[in-house]
């Protein structure tokens, strides 16, 4: 047999494969699916910014079509979209749909929030708008584009094959970007904060001080200090104005941690690269080991990744694959099984750890020296 193209090959051998035409189309129809599994997203984005859920929100009660319609700020030739869009939407579980009665003159279906929803509600605490737009923003969108080419140079993020410099430092040079990044984090650290001060209590017993290192603009850190209100807390991070029993201080977490009796660590290791994480737990336990009390320890909030996930916890792991791809993209970091957790703590010094699985995806984890 003389050259053959690469399509003629694969044709003959889906033929001797003997695959049935159902099958060849369900593989395309599953192609078509994850190629396009994007535009959930983008959609998501769009409602936000249009501020969809907030206008049900206000609504009170199921909002029919042409009642949102009415009340969004779009142009008017666009109206034909928003069915679309609800559609999509309502599919990712965002709405749930009440189909109009006979009764109903216009036979209009109307919306319902779900509680996936209510979470991108502006004025929830614990929402997440802000999160999922610096998520999906064209900073970062841009990296996922440079995702390939990082496999083939010798740079250490896509971030930084994408945008020139790594992250934290483009977060030092483009400060509108870090606000709203910082935003971003804010709210996921107040539902985080809601969590550990009610079902952690117990982790803060017997300490007088924590720092909690790259504690951002302090959203956990307020609420320790306002919980647990004979803690002296410190956040270590960029410079800020300090309040209550709440110091702010500007360092390194590599360089030094100032002493405390408890350190936080709040998404901050899944960051880094293990060497990296082995450095700052070095530090963490010089800080904590001043006085060599028997409570003082570390405190970690991260994910533990599921090594063997049953199948009702598909979703969750779903999650977790997706935030390891993400913290390889932006940082250099990774999300960790219990197994590579105990590499690191052991291997900074600390003698023994416990996980609590009580903050949903994550964990809260006390290392003890
Ligand atoms: C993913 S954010 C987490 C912020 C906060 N703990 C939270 O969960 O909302 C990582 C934080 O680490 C800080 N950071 C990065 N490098 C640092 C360093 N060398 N020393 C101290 N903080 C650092 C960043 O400024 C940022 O606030």
């Amino acid at each position: 047999m003389g050259y053959l193209s690469a399509r003629k090959k694969m044709e003959i051998e889906l033929q001797n494969e003997d695959v049935e035409n159902d099958q060849l189309l369900r593989a395309h129809s599953h192609a078509w699916n994850q190629t396009y599994s994007f535009i959930k997203s983008m959609s998501l984005e769009c409602a936000i910014q249009l501020g969809i859920p907030d206008t049900i929100h206000k609504h009170g009660q199921s909002m029919k079509l042409c009642k949102l319609i009415a009340e969004l700020p779009i142009h008017p030739t666009k109206s034909h979209g928003i069915h679309r869009l609800m559609s999509i939407l309502t599919l990712s579980g965002f709405f749930t749909v009440q189909e109009a009665s006979e009764e109903d003159d216009d036979l209009e279906e109307a919306y319902m929030l779900t509680n996936a929803w209510k979470l991108l509600v502006k004025d929830n605490p614990y929402g997440m708008a802000p999160y999922l737009l610096t998520s999906l923003d064209p900073v970062k969108m841009k990296a996922w584009h440079h995702l390939s080419a990082w496999f083939r140079n010798d740079l250490s993020t896509p971030f930084e094959t994408a945008h020139g410099i790594p992250i934290w430092e483009y977060a030092h040079h483009e400060p509108n970007d870090n606000q709203v990044f910082n935003n971003a984090t804010k709210s996921d650290s107040r539902l985080i904060s809601r969590a550990v001060t009610t079902e952690c209590k117990g982790a803060f017993e017997g300490l007088r001080s924590v720092v909690d290192v790259g504690g951002g603009t302090g959203t956990l850190a307020k609420a320790i200090a306002d919980s647990f209100q004979h803690l002296d807390c410190t956040v270590l991070d960029p410079p800020h104005v300090g309040t209550n029993n709440l110091k702010f201080v500007a360092g390194d977490m590599f360089e030094a941690i100032p002493p405390a009796d408890g350190i936080i660590l709040k998404s901050v290791l899944h960051d880094w690269g293990n060497e990296e994480c082995v450095k700052i737990l070095k530090n963490c336990r010089e800080a904590i080991s001043g006085d060599g009390r028997r409570d003082n320890k570390a405190i970690a909030i991260d994910m533990v990744k599921m090594e063997n996930p049953k199948e009702e916890e598909d979703e969750s792991l779903g999650t977790q694959l997706c935030f390891n791809m993400l913290m390889m993209l932006l940082s250099n970091g990774k999300e960790r099984t219990e197994k590579e957790w105990a590499k690191l703590f052991l291997g900074a010094g600390f003698k023994d750890y416990k996980i609590n699985p009580v903050v949903g995806l994550r964990s809260l984890i006390e290392v003890c020296p």
